[in-house]
């Protein structure tokens, strides 16, 4: 039903949905608390993945404990204020120690998090696949605005006009911040290749130890296939999202930008990214 799609509005040059927008003061006052721990990346960047285990490593890999309840209530999104979602009221009312989401760039993350130096999880994922992971998710989403064409939306993401405002801006400006704040910076395609390794990096930054054991059942048990039947992190217990027109857990995959982007799309991709990521020292390999 159309009528459940939510317009954007704008805070300082970024779209964000309408009701954030409504709330903006309510939510830029968030008073974040020393140990909370933020999950923070542009929109399909590999967020959920992400969630899952920081999860697991928090329950020290108890699969049931980790299956408690739906990934959103587990950790609440902050700049979601509209009764459809578990949101900014929710984070206020959850016992410590919080674990929270966020898809806000750094200029607009509530500055209680840099105050309480609160230590934040960072997920980046290469420009293409993300774009074509975003444009299948408001196809299925009814609660976003209808993405359009693969072209129109292709020429929206570039522009960086859609929801969270421009890709590069994010990936860029979460970069420099890691220098000055506690965030480890993790790349959804070290996590695909590597996840042993990179689930390690994540526990240390917890201030973890787990037995070699713990960690290869996370592995296991946040892997995409098992992630996709899993009931509570496959977001098939969301009401506004169309599983038939495309799941959530879709793909997972690295490169499957291929079957999207035309030659010249390719080109006019690699063009912008070479521009807008000259003044960067973050690189992400073109190969995928
Ligand atoms: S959201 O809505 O912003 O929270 O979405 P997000 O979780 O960031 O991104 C969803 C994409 O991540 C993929 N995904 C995974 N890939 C590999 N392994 C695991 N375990 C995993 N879990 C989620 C998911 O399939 C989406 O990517 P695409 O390319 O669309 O499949």
């Amino acid at each position: 039903n159309l009528m459940d799609r939510e317009t954007a509005s704008q805070v300082r040059g970024i779209a964000l949905f309408k009701s954030t927008c409504d709330y903006w003061n309510k939510i830029w006052d968030f008073q974040a608390k020393p140990d909370d721990v933020l999950i923070s990346s542009y929109p399909k960047a590999g967020t959920t993945w992400l969630q899952e285990i920081v999860d697991m490593i928090h329950n020290d890999g108890d699969v049931e404990k980790t299956r408690r309840a739906p990934i959103n209530i587990r950790m609440p999104f902050i700049e979601r204020i509209n009764s459809r979602y578990v949101g900014l009221d929710q984070a206020n009312a959850m016992p410590s120690p919080r674990f929270l989401k966020t898809h806000l760039p750094v200029q607009l993350l509530p500055p209680s998090f840099w105050k309480e130096n609160c230590k934040i999880i960072y997920v980046a994922r290469n420009i293409k696949d993300n774009m074509v992971s975003y444009f299948h998710f408001q196809r299925m989403h009814k609660g976003f605005p209808d993405p359009g064409s693969w072209e129109e939306y292709f020429e929206t993401f570039l522009e960086g006009k859609g929801l969270w405002g421009s890709w590069y801006d994010h990936v860029k400006r979460w970069w420099e911040a890691k220098d000055t704040y506690p965030i480890l910076y993790l790349f959804y395609e070290d996590i695909k290749k590597h996840p042993r390794r990179e689930i390690e990096k994540v526990m240390e930054f917890l201030g973890k130890n787990l037995d070699e054991k713990v960690l290869d059942k996370i592995v296991y048990y946040t892997s995409f296939n098992v992630m996709k039947n899993n009931p509570m992190s496959n977001y098939t217990f969301e009401p506004l999202m169309n599983h038939s027109v495309s799941p959530f857990m879709r793909k997972g995959v690295i490169g499957d930008w291929k079957t999207h982007f035309t030659v010249a799309q390719n080109e006019r991709c690699n063009e912008d990214y070479r521009e807008k990521m000259a003044d960067t020292m973050l690189s992400f390999s073109m190969e995928y």
